[in-house]
């Protein structure tokens, strides 16, 4: 039987940490729901000690997921420790990932600590996690750019301490692939109880070799986990991509000879979940879940794959969940059609209310929008009003005038803690004008720091999608509206980025 491949996404901590990418509890349930459907193994919750939301974001999900291990991240401390136990204690399988840098770098200038120090509180902390909870991950942070004698010690030591997996980080993506392979071989050769940990790789992307990394990790180093963020989310450059890390190790199992338990056909849907939450576009070209990874422009292309379809295509489309755009609903199309297309959409809500708040956006769409689309229902249930009871700030209506030589003007009619409120604004075009309207009102005084707008189904007949990303005293959120008119979807989106923004969260970085 081959080895399997354990596949360890850390979209919900890792990838969050991007600034801009931060998701509220509701969003990182939805997703981990996603990623249990993946079949993902180990779920990457948060970081329970660094916030209040983040404790309840990984306490919500360990409660609710039931197939998938999750984790929560903890620095080398009691009490964060602590802190990741007691949000992890209604999970079904939960582990403490518990790490602290290692480089002479990170321990000089960021710890102000000595090898020694490092070394005891590495062990210290592994003993006491390990007495919470059987399932311990060790990370020396900078693992990559650590001395190699001091990281065999060390790991040596927290092996001994009961860590089961060992991840060796190249934390700000300075590897190459050979040398990362050896790396992880050369740990695994002199630490002499190596064997009694998983070894893992956790690649980040800054010179775009974060996939390559960790195959290498795998194939040459003996690595049985990888880290991997959806879309390759992550800070700078991001994570090691999960879709793509998984379909090289399934396209090429010649190679690599290993199995995962990924269901790769729930891929396209993790991405778009992923996209739509965070705001951050995929790429058209990128491998696997881009909009062009199996479009055959070329002439000689199309006739080659329709003459046989592996002359250009090395995975098929299908399995990783692309489907051709089916009108799946219309007008006429009642509750119970509506709750079965969710179903089969695999989206959770969790209430009837939910569920008749779901549909009546449903029915409003549906007047306006003779066709309706898989991308449009996974829009419209990603609306937090859908799922949110209360909201400070809601779309209501609003008009607009544009005419070739005046200055554009809208009035917005939106629900302010429940009330009323009209306001007014001109400004250089509809959408700046509605915001404007919005912000009169407001004065939340954010900077908007992204705007984008992206066709959900590809053509003007289809609704908009638009991202707003607002920045205020070091906080940057996302909102996110969809509406087959994209002056309102842009008023949407700017009211959910406000809701976002008044929610306060007190967070503390991972590598900080
Ligand atoms: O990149 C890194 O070093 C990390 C650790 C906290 C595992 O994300
Ligand atoms: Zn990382």
């Amino acid at each position: 039987m081959a080895d399997k491949l354990i596949i360890f996404d850390t979209t919900l901590r890792d990838g969050e940490q991007s600034p801009g990418a931060s998701m509220t509890r509701e969003e990182k349930l939805r997703i981990a729901r996603q990623l249990e459907r993946l079949r993902v193994d180990v779920i990457e919750a948060g970081f329970a000690a660094s916030s209040n939301g983040d404790f309840e974001a990984v306490k919500s999900i360990a409660d609710a997921i039931k197939d998938s291990t999750v984790c929560s991240l903890s620095r080398a401390n009691d009490r964060d420790i602590a802190r990741a136990a007691e949000a992890l204690k209604g999970a079904n399988s939960g582990r403490i990932h518990t790490f602290i840098a290692t480089s002479p770098l990170h321990m000089e200038k960021k710890l102000r600590m000595t090898p020694d120090q490092v070394f005891e509180q590495a062990k210290q902390s592994v003993r006491f996690a390990r007495n919470l909870v059987g399932d311990v991950e060790f990370s020396p942070e900078d693992g990559y750019r650590s001395d190699m004698d001091f990281l065999c010690r060390i790991l040596e030591a927290v092996i001994a301490e009961g860590a089961n997996t060992i991840n060796v980080p190249d934390t700000v993506g300075y590897a190459v692939p050979e040398l990362y392979g050896e790396f992880i071989r050369t740990l695994r050769e002199r630490i002499p109880n190596s064997d009694q940990a998983i070894w893992s790789v956790h690649c980040h992307n800054d010179l775009g070799m974060a996939v390559a990394n960790s195959l290498a990790g795998v194939k040459i180093g003996g690595a049985r986990q990888v880290e991997c963020t959806i879309n390759g989310l992550g800070e700078r450059a991001g994570n090691c991509s999960l879709e793509e890390v998984v379909m090289a190790v399934k396209t090429r199992r010649d190679y690599f000879g290993l199995d995962i338990g990924i269901d790769t056909s729930h891929i396209v849907a993790a991405s778009r979940m992923v996209s739509q939450t965070t705001g951050f576009v995929v790429q058209p070209n990128k491998a696997v879940v881009g909009a062009n990874a199996f479009a055959h422009a070329s002439g000689i292309h199309q006739d080659g794959v329709l003459k046989a379809r592996d002359t250009y295509e090395i995975m098929r489309a299908e399995d990783v969940g692309w489907t051709t755009n089916k009108i799946v609903l219309g007008k006429l199309s009642g509750r119970n059609a509506f709750k079965q297309r969710l179903q089969d959409l695999g989206v959770t809500l969790e209430s009837e209310t939910e569920i008749n708040n779901a549909f009546a956006k449903f029915k409003e769409l549906a007047d306006r929008k003779s066709e309706i689309f898989d991308e449009d229902i996974l829009a419209l249930v990603s609306d937090e009003s859908v799922t949110s009871e209360k909201e400070q700030y809601g779309f209501v209506s609003m008009a607009q005038h544009s005419e070739t030589g005046e200055r554009p003007h809208a009035s917005v009619v939106f629900t302010v803690d429940g009330k009323e409120v009209r306001s007014q604004s001109d400004g250089n075009g509809p959408v700046d004008a509605s915001l404007k309207a919005i912000e009169s009102h407001v004065k939340s005084g954010a900077e908007m720091v992204l705007y984008s707008v992206n066709a959900i189904s590809g053509s003007t007949e289809s609704q908009g999608e638009v991202t707003v990303r607002l920045q205020n005293s070091g906080r940057v959120v996302n909102g996110v509206g969809s509406d087959p008119d994209i002056v309102v979807a842009s008023a949407k989106a700017y009211l959910s980025a406000l809701n976002k923004l008044h929610s306060k969260a007190d967070r503390v970085a991972a590598q900080g």
